[in-house]
């Protein structure tokens, strides 16, 4: 069976050999960004994600952010490696952050009491959507990205550079831009390990 959907999940990706050659304009990059993020669904409709698009300097600025944040924690044997890791990201074009409104999920509490301990969960997930709606239509757009995970140590910093509200909470950054590199083997367990079907 062909599909269109299967076709674009398959061409989503984790890139890490990044450049920053983009195949369209940073105002495309933007508007695609955007778009993906106000399609992707939430809890109630409560559109609780938040994103920040960094481009160029900006973007360069986070993952220096990170390295040197990082310089403090790892030892400096180990550092060579988070450094180059560093580098490999600043070489992308551009990095997508992506936060949860702690403010929207609290007035959800309030307002559906029902389901009040089930709402930071939701929102866990649908930053989730946001970020794969985010990932896949950078994959369609032949823009190369991967998900990173530098929450909570980069926060402080990330909050004062870039004015970022006290209720955002950082769950996830993407750094994008040109593909410079095959992508990796990617292997698949067993479907009866995963999947039941019962008709
Ligand atoms: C929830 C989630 C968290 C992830 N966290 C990281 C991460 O912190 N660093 C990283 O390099 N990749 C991270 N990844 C990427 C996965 O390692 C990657 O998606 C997986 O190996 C499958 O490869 P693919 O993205 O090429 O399909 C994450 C992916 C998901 C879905």
């Amino acid at each position: 069976m062909t599909s269109t959907a299967i076709n674009l999940f398959t061409k989503r990706r984790t890139q890490y050999a990044l450049g920053k050659k983009l195949p369209i304009s940073e105002a495309q990059v933007e508007a695609l960004i955007l778009e993906a993020v106000r399609q992707a669904p939430s809890s109630f409709n409560s559109q609780s994600s938040r994103v920040v698009v960094l481009f160029g300097a900006q973007h360069e600025k986070l993952w220096n952010i990170t390295r040197e944040v990082l310089r403090l924690m790892v030892p400096a044997d180990a550092f060579v490696k988070t450094d180059a890791k560093m580098d490999g990201f600043a070489a992308g074009a551009g990095s997508v952050l992506f936060f949860e409104d702690e403010d929207v999920i609290k007035k959800l509490q309030a307002d559906f009491a029902l389901y009040a301990d089930k709402f930071p969960m939701f929102s866990e997930h649908s930053s989730g959507m946001a970020q794969y709606a985010v990932w896949t239509a950078l994959a369609d757009a032949g823009i190369g990205a991967s998900l990173q995970h530098y929450s909570p140590v980069i926060d402080e910093q990330v909050a004062t550079t870039w004015n970022i509200p006290a209720s955002w909470k950082l769950r996830a950054q993407m750094p994008f831009g040109s593909n410079e590199a095959p992508f990796g083997e990617k292997t698949f367990i067993a479907d009866d390990l995963r999947f039941k079907v019962y008709r």
